[in-house]
């Protein structure tokens, strides 16, 4: 398809929301809109699954609701989806499908079939089950014939964040004997601390890396290798290491198992990776069934973006409620606060995933984009972060949408636990749009007992200003299914986004720059030059702080 060349600000839905932003939005109230529209609270959720999507405490109305969805009309977001889910090279940069969604289809769901690569996902899944399972039942074991009972994953970026993600989340779904580890860090440490306690020989490695280039799996791959064969011999390596990676020549010359090998291909994009053989871990952590699961709830929210009304859509109100902050109201950041200890790792992979993604500033057709694209993501586990940062968001002075995530049964501790958690969320949510007024802070503490003037004098100090939106995501359960449910969603946000911004939502051009300045200088470092003009360090400070390293070091 042609994809639309339009500038978001020439859209007529765009100018109309700014309109309405300026005489009708701007300095409006929370509580207002509540106290105006008693269904309010009934109306503005979505359900699907034992997942709902709770938006009322946001700066809306019926009139921007409905200027927000003409906005994804006239962008064409609806066309665009069809034409991803058909196969369409949309990631035009790179002139590739985005097929993430195929590799949680079922074949009858028809998705892209045609795409080379698209028929081999459910071979590959069954691939995948075969050697899970093969290790779960001990029938693949490691050079001395002993069970795997630990499992290192070694990948970044994409090819780390979901696979650390899922297992922290479903941590309590594992599979009893095995232990999942991740390694990602170029300097060495994670790796370094783990060979220490591990076992060679119920060790397996997997090497996880769609390019399998990548400086810091590779250098870690390496080590990993080198501290194997050290201690069991060059004959280990087949055994001890598995791959998920497009790239077949350089597993190869690694030395990977032509059977303990996953391919995905390139359509996958590393973010969205976790769906393919890049989840090998997972599964390994999981089970395989649990595995099978996860995608299912990504094929469940994949269904209803594509066939939910739009008013009635999760991803696509999701996403133009960000808009709405970000381009209209000027929110630069957003903070994800899940209340399941259990997700902790969830912003993090929201970081990659958002950042990475529409992080942009040129459009399709490389023109400017005019507007600001991806926000600032950051958040934290929600109990934790309430002591930490929480104290900016009740009384700082910047404008901070949030997105809860609450799970209502425990994940696998103690209810009365959970139910804490639960309170704290509400409270917190509750906290941020109703504030504690400044009549009402002297009122508490003149019925405390304390003098008027000292009350009026300490009061300020205690006003909450309130009137922060956030949007509240509520799962059953923390699931398997759920999890697949809830990722699918944020990616399909992200999709929505870049469709309205006019960028390519599926590159991600700006980590090359410094990966290609970080060679030379490590070689200036490592003393293979000295010059810092051969380090290819024009930059003087980069120069000087060489000079102090090199003496440090
Ligand atoms: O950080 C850049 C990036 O290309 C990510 O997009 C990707 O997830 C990561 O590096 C890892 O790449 P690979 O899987 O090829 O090792």
């Amino acid at each position: 398809m042609k994809f639309s060349a339009r500038y978001p600000t020439d859209l007529p839905a765009w100018v109309a929301l700014k309109a309405h932003y300026r005489n009708e939005m701007r300095g409006k109230s929370l509580a207002q809109l509540f106290a105006y529209d008693k269904a309010r609270a009934e109306r503005l959720r979505v359900e699907s699954g034992d997942l709902l999507f709770d938006y009322s405490k946001n700066f809306i109305n019926t009139k921007t609701v409905q200027l927000l969805l003409k906005l994804a009309r006239e962008a064409k977001v609806s066309e665009v989806r069809d034409a991803m889910f058909a196969g369409e090279a949309i990631n035009t940069t790179e002139n590739r499908s985005v097929l993430h969604v195929a590799l949680r289809a079922k074949m009858s769901d028809q998705v892209a079939l045609l795409t080379p690569g698209v028929s081999e996902v459910w071979q590959v899944l069954d691939q995948m089950e075969q050697f899970v399972n093969g290790v779960h039942e001990g029938k693949i074991v490691g050079y001395s014939e002993r069970k795997f009972t630990d499992v290192v994953n070694i990948g970044i970026g994409g090819s780390d964040l979901g696979v650390v993600m899922a297992t922290r989340a479903l941590h309590h779904h594992r599979k009893a004997g095995i232990n999942v580890h991740c390694v990602s860090n170029v300097d060495g440490t994670q790796l370094a601390d783990l060979t220490k306690i591990l076992n060679p020989a119920t060790t397996l490695f997997v090497v996880c890396s769609k390019t399998f280039t990548t400086l810091e799996t590779m250098t870690n791959a390496r080590e990993a290798r080198r501290w194997l064969v050290a201690k069991r011999g060059e004959e280990a390596v087949a055994s001890h290491f598995a791959a998920a990676s497009t790239n077949h020549k350089a597993m190869d010359e690694f030395g990977i198992n032509r059977d303990y090998r996953f391919a995905f291909w390139d359509w996958v994009g590393g973010r969205f990776s976790l769906w393919s053989a890049a989840g090998i871990s997972i599964a390994l952590a999981i089970g395989m069934d649990n595995y099978r699961q996860l995608l299912a709830g990504a094929r469940n929210m994949d269904f209803h973006f594509r066939t939910a009304a739009p008013e009635e859509n999760m991803p696509m109100l999701l996403a133009l409620l960000a808009i709405w902050y970000n381009n209209f109201f000027d929110g630069e950041s957003m903070a994800i606060l899940p209340y399941d200890n259990r997700l902790d790792r969830f912003p993090a992979f929201l970081q990659q995933l958002q950042m990475e993604s529409n992080g942009k500033s040129v459009r399709k057709d490389g023109k400017p984009v005019k507007v600001k694209t991806g926000q600032l993501i950051w958040g934290e586990a929600g109990n934790n972060a309430q002591h930490s940062f929480y104290q900016l968001l009740h009384q700082g002075t910047r404008f901070i949408p949030a997105d809860f995530i609450l799970t209502v049964k425990s994940s696998g501790a103690s209810q009365t636990q959970q139910d804490l958690s639960i309170a704290n969320c509400l409270a917190q949510s509750e906290a941020l749009m109703d504030g504690y007024s400044l009549d009402k802070v002297i009122a508490d503490l003149v019925g405390q007992g304390m003098d008027k003037k000292l009350a009026a004098k300490l009061a300020p100090h205690k006003v909450h200003a309130g009137n922060s939106p956030s949007n509240m995501l509520v799962l059953k359960e923390l699931t398997p299914f759920t999890l697949g449910q809830l990722t699918a969603l944020y990616e399909h946000k992200v999709f929505v986004k870049g469709v309205i911004y006019g960028i390519n939502s599926f590159d991600q051009n700006g980590v090359e720059l410094g990966k290609r300045l970080a060679g030379p200088i490590a070689s200036a470092i490592l003393g293979s030059t000295t010059d810092d003009a051969s380090d290819g360090s024009t930059n003087s400070s980069t120069g000087a702080l060489l000079d102090l390293i090199r003496t440090w070091r």
